[in-house]
Parts: structure tokens; sequence; C-alpha cells
């Protein structure tokens, strides 16, 4: 498949290319800083750009592109309202060249209906609310430009992430319902990865554990 990966370097961006690439894919990675990606490949390319300018994504997102992966999170100097415009020019662009998968990572304190909180996750996202409610803000946000986008998306929620190696070893269900509270980068690589054959989670938002 040729996939077009947003944030491909950061800390999950990176196993993600890795291990797209392993699979045999075609990966173009948007990057704001191309010296970032320790990777050469025949078949990864990179576009350079931002994710909030919608002519950058255009160079990347194309008719021939099967599905789109978004693991863009802020970075220190990001504006509060990074997320929801990033998703909103992918999305733009993607109804603009007919492309319909769309893999969109999150947190785990961006909640659902199919979500059964227990005390210890209220209070997990009550810190999190009060030490980074700009970013839970503009996750939601972000979330639901993708939930009411009208593409064949998936939303991958994750709980705190760690760089614990990748072990394929992970359980997806929801807040308090079947996960823990923990999630190495390179298992939500091969969770995202997994999906692109699977339409099990189609217009759902699981959340990933290890
Ligand atoms: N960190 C956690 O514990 C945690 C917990 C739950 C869920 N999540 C979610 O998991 C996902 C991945 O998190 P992570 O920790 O792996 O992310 P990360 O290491 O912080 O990487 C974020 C990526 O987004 C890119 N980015 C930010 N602003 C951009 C812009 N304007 N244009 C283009 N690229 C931009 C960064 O580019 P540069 O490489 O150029 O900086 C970087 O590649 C995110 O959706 C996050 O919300 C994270």
């Amino acid at each position: 498949m040729k996939l077009v990966i947003f944030g491909s370097t950061g800390g999950t961006g990176l196993p993600l290319v890795k291990q797209a690439l392993d699979k045999g894919h075609k990966v173009v990675a948007f990057v704001r800083t191309p010296s970032k990606m320790p990777y050469s490949h025949d078949n990864l390319t990179l576009v350079q750009g931002d994710a909030m300018n919608l002519t950058d994504i255009e160079q990347a997102i194309t008719p021939d592109t099967d599905a789109v992966i978004s693991v863009l999170a802020p970075t220190k100097n990001s504006p509060s309202d990074m997320l929801p415009r990033a998703a909103q020019n992918i999305i733009d662009t993607m109804k603009n060249t007919g492309v319909q998968r769309l893999i969109y990572m999150s947190g785990a304190g961006v909640r659902v209906e199919q979500d059964e909180p227990g005390l210890l996750d209220n209070v997990i996202r009550f810190a999190l609310k009060t030490m980074a409610g700009d970013v839970l803000k503009q996750s939601e946000l972000g979330v639901e430009k993708v939930k009411n986008s009208g593409l064949n998306w998936t939303v991958v929620r994750a709980p705190m992430l760690t760089d614990a190696e990748h072990s394929g070893d992970y359980r997806v269900g929801w807040v308090g319902v079947g996960t823990g509270p923990r999630l190495s980068r390179a298992d939500a690589a091969d969770f995202i990865l997994s999906q692109l054959e699977e339409d099990e989670y189609m217009h759902l938002a699981p959340v990933v554990s290890n």
C-alpha cells in the first residue's frame, strides 16, 4: 500500500515508518525537518512541510494514496489549535483527492461512549486536564473532526506511551474495559498497521495498551 504518515519523525512515527517499510509498504513521510528521519529506503519519500499549511499537505496526499496515518502530537511551540487545524487540512485534502482511509492516533483522555472509566481512570484524566488541559482540548477537537469527516476512519487511542521494545503483545478495548495504563510506541505502530488490513474498528476509537 502507499501510506502517507504525519508525525513520522516523532516517537511513534519512527517505529511506524520502520515497520511499514519492513512490511513492504510505500511510505510518504511528512516531515518538518528531513534530517530527523534516520531511514533511507527505495520505498520511502519525504515531503517537507507544516501540517498547519494546507498547501504543504497537498504535496503529500495524492490520489494514488491508499491510507493516511496521523501520529501528530503538539510539540513545545505548537499553537493551541495545531491538532484540529492539521486534522481539518488532512481531511480536506483526502476528500479532494478521493482518499478514504484515515487512521488517527490520539490519547485515552479523549473519551467515547463505550468507555467505562474507573476511579483511577478519572483521576488520571483529571491530572491530564489540570496539567495539560490545552493538549486534551485540542486532542478532543481533532478527534471530533475525524469522527465527523465522512471518511473511513479509525481513531487509535493510547494511554501513557513508552519506548519499550516492539512485543506485538497488546490488548484492544476501551477506557476501563480490558486495557491498562501503558503502551509502547512500537506496539502502537504495530496495531496501526494491522488496521490497514482489517475493518473491525472502522468508525470506532478503541484504546490499545500492553
Ligand atoms: N506521549 C504520550 O504519552 C501519549 C499518550 C497518549 C496518546 N498520545 C498520542 O500518541 C500520538 C503520538 O505521540 P508521540 O509521543 O509519539 O508524539 P511525539 O514524539 O511528540 O511526535 C509528534 C510528531 O508530530 C510532529 N508535529 C508536530 N507539529 C507538527 C506540525 N505542525 N507539522 C508537522 N508535524 C508536526 C512532530 O514533528 P517534529 O519531529 O518535527 O517535532 C513529531 O514528529 C499522538 O497522537 C499523541 O496525542 C501520546
